[in-house]
């Protein structure tokens, strides 16, 4: 029987516990479930592998498995070290799912990501970047607007605070999300439209555009802003998440279904994306979309947005991972 691994970040108090982000990085010991599960059902053996010492993986690959399932979201609490995982496997050229070194490595800089969608004529919402200091040049923006971490994913960091309509508030939320994260902060207008996301899935090198997904943000329009916040994804009881369910497929004309398959694919494109990922969108008043991120590492635990797009599609969540393999057992390009 076959051995494959399923590579992932080791969840430690250490590293995450202390945040409430803690949720939604131990998360991945879902998407580790699902996959294994669903291999043993194909006939595979599989290897859980948390990850916390890269000499210690350095060691064990040198007898390596024919393939890795490449689940790292980050390293030691870091999300800015998920492009370098993959890119250590790259190195050593053994073949893995999942996205290459690059693209995460983009999508991870939500501000670089940005500009490359800019400069290739995809739509996304008009933004600058703070990274401390003074803040007078942020009035080119129109309020209402959206303040956001530009390097983390999973809305962590955005609460319905972070939409801002006044410059005391944007100050505020601001600053505060530049000490907690040391990072810079996207300061973004606001799209009070609909909410829409593109998985997309490579089949034998074909890309595939799966059923459109809505989130419905209607229930939560009435008392504030309607985003799909930290606690509307991760806080099970809290009203954001009761109020914020997911449609698939969604109910949209073929016109605007047409538009954003087409522009899924296009960032997919431009960004380099590699086997499965998501192209997260929203309309602006006027109904029309703007891309708001690629995510290259989607969640794929069973009740995520990604297989219920397979589900939709009516793609067995085992036949994901065969296409998964399929993809990479053949690849030459990882190769040394
Ligand atoms: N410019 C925007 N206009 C309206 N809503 C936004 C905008 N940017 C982000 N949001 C809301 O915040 C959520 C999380 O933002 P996103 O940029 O996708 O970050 P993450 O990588 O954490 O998912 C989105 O799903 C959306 O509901
Ligand atoms: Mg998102």
């Amino acid at each position: 029987m076959k051995n494959v691994w399923v590579l992932y970040n080791a969840v430690t108090e250490v590293y995450s516990k202390k945040t409430k982000d803690w949720i939604s990085e131990a998360a991945v010991q879902d998407e580790v479930e699902a996959v294994c599960t669903h291999l043993k059902t194909l006939g595979f053996s599989c290897t859980r592998y948390p990850l916390l010492d890269v000499r210690k993986l350095i060691h064990d690959l040198s007898s390596p498995p024919p393939l890795i399932f490449n689940l790292c979201e980050g390293f030691r609490g870091k999300a800015n070290y998920e492009m370098h995982v993959a890119a250590l496997l790259e190195l050593l050229g053994i073949p893995f799912t999942g996205n290459t070194a690059k693209a995460l490595g983009i999508a991870q800089d939500k501000d670089l990501t940005k500009r490359i969608l800019m400069a290739s004529g995809i739509p996304t919402p008009r933004w600058m970047t703070y990274k401390g200091g003074d803040m007078s040049d942020y009035f080119l923006l129109s309020f209402p607007l959206i303040v956001k971490p530009a390097r983390e994913d999973a809305s962590a960091g955005i609460g319905r605070r972070n939409v801002v309509e006044d410059k005391e508030s944007l100050f505020q939320v601001a600053r505060d999300l530049f000490e907690h994260y040391h990072q810079p902060i996207l300061i973004e207008e606001f799209l009070p439209g609909r909410e829409f996301s593109v998985s997309l899935l490579e089949i034998h090198k074909e890309l595939h555009p799966l059923p459109i997904s809505e989130i419905s943000l209607k229930d939560l329009e009435k008392d504030g802003p309607a985003i799909v916040s930290y606690e509307a994804k991760w806080i099970e009881d809290s009203p954001e998440y009761q109020l914020t369910p997911s449609i698939c497929p969604a109910p949209v004309s073929s016109a605007l279904g047409q538009t954003l398959r087409t522009l899924a694919i296009e960032t997919w494109k431009i960004l380099g994306g590699k086997d499965y990922g998501r192209v997260d969108f929203r309309l602006d008043r006027e109904g029309v979309p703007y891309v708001l991120e690629f995510n290259p590492n989607p969640d794929i635990s069973l009740q995520a947005g990604f297989p219920k797009a397979l589900n939709a599609a009516e793609i067995p969540y085992e036949e994901f991972l065969k296409i998964l393999i399929e993809n990479n057992l053949s690849a030459k390009e990882f190769l040394p």
